[in-house]
C-alpha cells in the first residue's frame, strides 16, 4: 500500500529531494513525471523510489521527453490548466497524457505500464480551449479582464495583506509590487497549483513569488501570518477603517500609544468633525452594505434629484457597479443631459435631503472645475467634481423609506456612507469610468482622500497621493501615459501633443480611444 500524502514539513520549505540514482528503465517508451502540486515532495519522492525500483523511467524535470504526467487529487481543469502553463514554457513540446494517480499505482502493481484508460485520464472532462499564446498575460490590468470572483483567493489575499503592511509604512513601491501580482492572480482562468505556473507572468518578483511558494507548500505564510497578528496592523486597520482618518494620522495615534476607538473618543478635541462623526458612527458603517439597499438608495436619491430637477439622472457607480454585493458605502454619479443644468445642484439636493431628516453628517465641496489645471491632473485623486461626502440615516431595510406612507410605525436605521458626486454631462463617461474603479480596499479606508486639494498639508497629500492606487484606474492611466502618450483623468482624455481634449460619449469611446478591448465593469475588479 501506498503512504498517505503527508504535508511537507515546516521549516524546510526549500530543501531539495534526493532521488536514487535510476536504474535501468524496462519501458523506455514510457516516460513518466510526477507533477507535484497536490502530491507532496516527500510523497513525490517515495513515488519515485518505487517506480524507479521496477524500471519505470520517472523525470525529474518536466521536459519535451515526458510522454505520462501523473497527478494525484487533481481535477481535470486544474490538470489541464497547470499543462497550459507548462505548454506556454515549452512551446514545441508535444502534448503528454494526463493520468490520474489511479494509472500510475495500478501500473506499479502490474510491474508494468497498464494501458490508459478513460477513467484514468484526467483532460476528457473538458477539451483544451485555449492556446498556449492565450496563456501569456498582459501586463495593465486593464488590458485583461478581471472577475469579481475568481481562483486564487487564498493567495491573493495574503498578498494583499502585504501590499497593505506596505501601505502602512507609506511604501509605495512595494504596494504596488504586491497589489499588481495579486491583480495577476484575479485574472487567471484557473487555480495556482504549482509554481511553475507563475513563469512569465508580469509582476511577480522574487517576494510575491516566495509567497506564493509557502502557500502552495504549506497552506500558509509565515510572514503574512505574523503581520495579521501584529498590534501594529490590527490597530492600523482599525484606525483606517473610520471616516476621515488616513494612514499619517492612525501612525501618529500609534505612536503615542492609541490602540482603541475608545481611547480615539476620549481625546475629542484632536478630533476634526469628519473623525468625531467617523467614530460616533463606526459601528454602523463598519457594517457592510448590501446590494438591496443600494439599490433601494438610488430610488431614494432619483425621487430626491426628481423633485429638485427633472431630468437629471442618478448613476449608481463604485464598487456595486462592478457588480460586489457589498460595500463599504454607495457611490453615485449625477449628471443632467444638458450641460450647465447641474451647476447648483448638489447644495438643493443636499437641503432637500436634510430636510427629510436623512442626512448625519455632510461634507461638501464646491467645483472646482473652473480652474483647468485640474482638469489636467492625472491622479485619480485629484478630481475637481462638486462632490459631498455623507452620512446618511437610513431606515432599515432602506426600501421601507420608499413605503413609507404604508408603514406608519417606526423603522430601525442605520448610518450609510453615500458619496454624491456631479459632473457636468461632457465629462460624465470618463467620470464613470473613474469613479467605477477598481479601487484598491486599502485607500477607502487609509486614504482621507477628500482631504488632498481642498488645503491639506502638503506632507498629508504626498502621502495621499502616493497611497490611492485605485487599480484598474491607475493601470489605465498609466497604460494611457506610457503606452499612448495620452493623460486619462475623470474629466477627460488629453494629447498632450496637440493640446486638445478627445470627445467621448461612453465608456466603450474610451476604451477605443486608447486602443483597448472594452471591459464591462465586471471585468473591472483588478
Ligand atoms: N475615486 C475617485 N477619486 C477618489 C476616490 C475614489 O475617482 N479620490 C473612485 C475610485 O475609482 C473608486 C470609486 O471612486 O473606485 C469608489 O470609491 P470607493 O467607494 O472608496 O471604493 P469602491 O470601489 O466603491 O469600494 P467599496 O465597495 O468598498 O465602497
Ligand atoms: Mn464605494
Ligand atoms: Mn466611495
Amino acid at each position: 500500500m501506498l503512504p498517505k500524502r503527508r504535508r511537507a514539513r515546516a521549516g524546510s520549505p526549500h530543501s531539495t529531494i534526493a532521488f536514487s540514482a535510476p536504474p535501468k528503465a524496462l519501458f523506455p517508451s514510457v516516460a513518466i513525471y510526477l507533477a507535484e502540486p497536490r502530491m507532496g515532495r516527500s510523497r513525490r519522492a517515495f513515488l519515485t523510489r518505487l517506480a524507479r525500483s521496477k524500471g519505470f523511467r520517472i523525470l525529474d524535470a518536466y521536459s519535451s521527453e515526458v510522454t505520462h504526467v501523473v497527478m494525484e487529487q487533481t481535477s481535470a481543469k486544474e490538470a489541464i490548466c497547470w499543462r497550459e502553463s507548462m505548454d506556454a514554457r515549452l512551446p514545441s513540446c508535444p502534448q503528454p497524457a494526463l493520468l490520474d494517480i489511479s494509472w500510475f499505482t495500478e501500473s506499479m502493481a502490474a510491474g508494468q505500464p497498464v494501458p490508459e484508460e478513460v477513467r484514468h485520464r484526467l483532460e476528457v472532462a473538458e477539451p483544451r480551449k485555449e492556446s498556449p499564446s492565450s496563456v501569456t498575460m498582459p501586463a495593465y490590468a486593464c488590458q485583461r479582464p478581471t472577475p469579481l470572483t475568481h481562483h486564487n483567493t487564498l493567495l491573493t489575499e495574503a498578498l494583499e495583506t502585504l501590499a497593505e503592511a506596505a501601505g502602512f509604512e507609506s511604501n509605495e513601491g512595494r504596494l504596488l509590487s504586491f497589489y499588481r501580482a495579486a491583480s495577476v492572480l484575479k485574472s487567471l482562468s484557473c487555480p495556482v497549483i504549482s509554481l511553475s505556473q507563475l513563469q512569465g507572468l508580469p509582476h511577480f518578483g522574487e517576494h510575491s513569488s516566495r509567497v506564493v511558494q509557502e502557500l502552495l507548500e504549506h497552506g500558509t505564510c509565515e510572514e503574512v501570518e505574523q503581520v495579521r497578528c501584529s498590534e501594529r496592523h490590527q490597530t492600523m486597520k482599525l484606525f483606517t477603517q473610520v471616516f476621515g482618518v488616513g494612514v499619517k494620522t492612525a501612525n501618529r495615534w500609534y505612536q503615542e500609544g492609541l490602540r482603541t476607538l475608545d481611547e480615539l473618543r476620549e481625546q475629542p478635541q484632536r478630533l476634526t468633525q469628519q473623525q468625531k462623526a467617523g467614530l460616533q458612527y463606526s459601528q454602523d458603517l463598519s457594517t457592510p452594505v448590501g446590494r438591496a439597499d443600494a439599490e433601494a438608495l438610488q430610488q431614494l436619491i432619483e425621487a430626491a434629484v426628481r423633485q429638485i430637477m427633472p431630468g437629471a439622472t442618478v448613476t449608481l457607480t463604485g464598487g456595486f457597479r462592478r457588480g460586489k454585493l457589498q460595500g463599504h458605502d454607495v457611490d453615485f454619479l449625477i449628471t443632467h443631459p444638458e450641460e450647465g443644468q447641474e451647476v447648483g445642484l448638489l447644495p438643493r439636493l443636499m437641503g432637500y435631503l436634510q430636510s427629510q431628516g436623512l442626512v448625519l453628517y455632510h461634507q461638501y465641496h464646491r467645483s472646482h472645475l473652473a480652474d483647468s489645471a485640474h482638469l489636467l491632473r492625472q491622479n485619480s485623486t485629484m478630481d475637481a467634481f462638486e462632490r459631498s461626502f455623507c452620512i446618511l440615516s437610513l431606515p432599515q431595510p432602506i426600501q421601507a423609506a420608499l413605503e413609507g406612507a404604508r408603514h406608519p410605525c417606526p423603522t430601525p436605521k442605520r448610518a450609510v456612507r453615500v458619496d454624491l458626486v456631479v459632473t457636468p454631462n461632457s465629462q460624465f463617461p470618463f467620470a464613470l469610468l473613474g469613479w467605477t474603479g477598481s479601487q484598491v480596499s486599502l485607500c477607502k479606508s487609509c486614504v482621507p482622500w477628500w482631504a488632498w486639494a481642498w488645503g491639506g498639508p502638503a506632507q498629508l497629500r504626498a502621502v495621499v497621493l502616493s497611497l490611492s492606487p485605485q487599480l484598474f484606474e491607475r493601470e489605465l492611466r498609466r497604460f494611457s501615459r506610457q503606452e499612448k502618450g495620452l493623460w486619462l483623468n475623470s474629466h477627460g482624455l488629453f494629447d498632450p501633443e496637440r493640446k486638445t481634449f478627445f470627445h467621448a460619449t461612453s465608456e466603450e469611446d474610451i476604451f477605443r480611444l486608447l486602443g483597448l478591448k472594452y471591459l464591462p465593469p465586471e471585468q473591472r475588479n483588478a
